[in-house]
């Protein structure tokens, strides 16, 4: 069936799947939005509530409304938020992972019966490990799959060196890459505002010290479970994080963004899914961009590898 420009499935419609619906809405880069969950007055909660904010929208008339997976059939994004989120005090992130791996388990069993060309976006977590789950076992091409991995991780660290040069935030250059979990880095050879290295921003921002690095990177890994902790759950973050990559996609922007992809032999690593700097425009994931690392940067990026295969050694996968 020939695919249906602008047209997005968005599965659940639970915290983050409203949270997604609304800032996809709010983008006005989608002409529909077909919303699809296990509990289907939720669906219709949702679906209605978002209506009601459309004769404030300063753009197109985009239809919302609740469907089923059928809809896939022309779609051409798919958004996977289904799955429950990781709670305050979760330890075993196993429990998480098996549970929403069945949940992706029950979710591509159906999308892949009527497509594989739709650019899905995973954001259930384990982002990394249930975005490899899914493109594997399904064989999903894999420029058409990615998950949200660091990209949410990287924005929060870009407002922290914001925040700390009083400057916006998208003057701030530089990934978190690899798990979006305990084995992130950041490879601050990368990081500048606006051309300024890191060593050099006391000097241009004035500061009265050299960034703290190992805060940054503590703070940007503990941000999520930060707000978990302060309200229950994340969204407005992750939320705003699917909204980029839907703009990206709809538009063809070819703009780099870190995102969850299987790799292929790219920085010599493979059979993992984590994130890298990839462009990404209307057919996915147009290119995983290789850039350049300092040696102990390339050994975090193997050492992030050698965590998730772990992991997903451990799940049987
Ligand atoms: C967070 C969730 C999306 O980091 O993992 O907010």
């Amino acid at each position: 069936m020939r695919m249906k420009e602008g047209k997005l499935v968005l599965v659940g419609a639970g915290m983050v799947g409203s949270a997604t619906l609304n800032a996809i809405l709010a983008q006005s880069v989608v002409s529909e939005i077909v919303v699809i969950d296990a509990n289907e007055d939720k669906a219709l909660g949702e679906v209605l509530d978002a209506l009601h904010t459309t004769s404030f929208a300063y753009s197109t008339n985009t239809t919302i409304r609740v469907g089923s997976y059928a809809d896939c059939a022309d779609a051409s994004i798919i958004v996977m938020t289904a799955g429950p989120s990781i709670q305050a005090g979760d330890n075993d992130r196993r429990v998480l992972a098996e549970k929403n791996i069945a949940v992706m388990d029950a979710v591509m069993a159906e999308i892949t019966r009527y497509t594989r060309s739709a650019v899905l976006i995973v954001v259930t977590n384990p982002v990394d490990l249930v975005t490899y789950f899914a493109q594997t076992k399904y064989n999903y091409p894999a420029d058409k799959i990615f998950g949200t991995g660091t990209l949410l991780d990287t924005a929060r660290m870009r407002q922290l060196i914001a925040a700390q040069c009083n400057v916006d935030s998208k003057n701030v250059h530089g990934y978190l890459l690899g798990e979006h979990g305990e084995s992130a880095f950041i490879p601050w050879s990368m990081v500048n505002v606006a051309g300024i290295p890191v060593d050099e921003l006391p000097r241009a921002f004035g500061l009265s010290a050299a960034l703290d690095k190992e805060k940054i990177l503590a703070d940007t890994k503990a941000a999520g479970l930060r707000v978990l902790k302060l309200k229950g759950f994340t969204s407005s973050g992750i939320a705003q994080s699917v909204a980029r990559l839907v703009r990206a996609i709809v538009l063809n922007e070819r703009c780099v963004l870190p995102v969850s992809c299987v790799l292929q032999g790219e920085y010599d690593l493979e059979q993992v899914a984590m994130s890298v700097p990839c462009v990404i425009g209307a057919n996915g994931r147009e290119r995983v961009l290789e850039v350049t690392l300092l040696p102990e940067e390339q050994d975090q990026l193997a050492a992030c590898c050698e965590s998730l295969q772990k992991m997903l050694l451990q799940l049987g996968l």
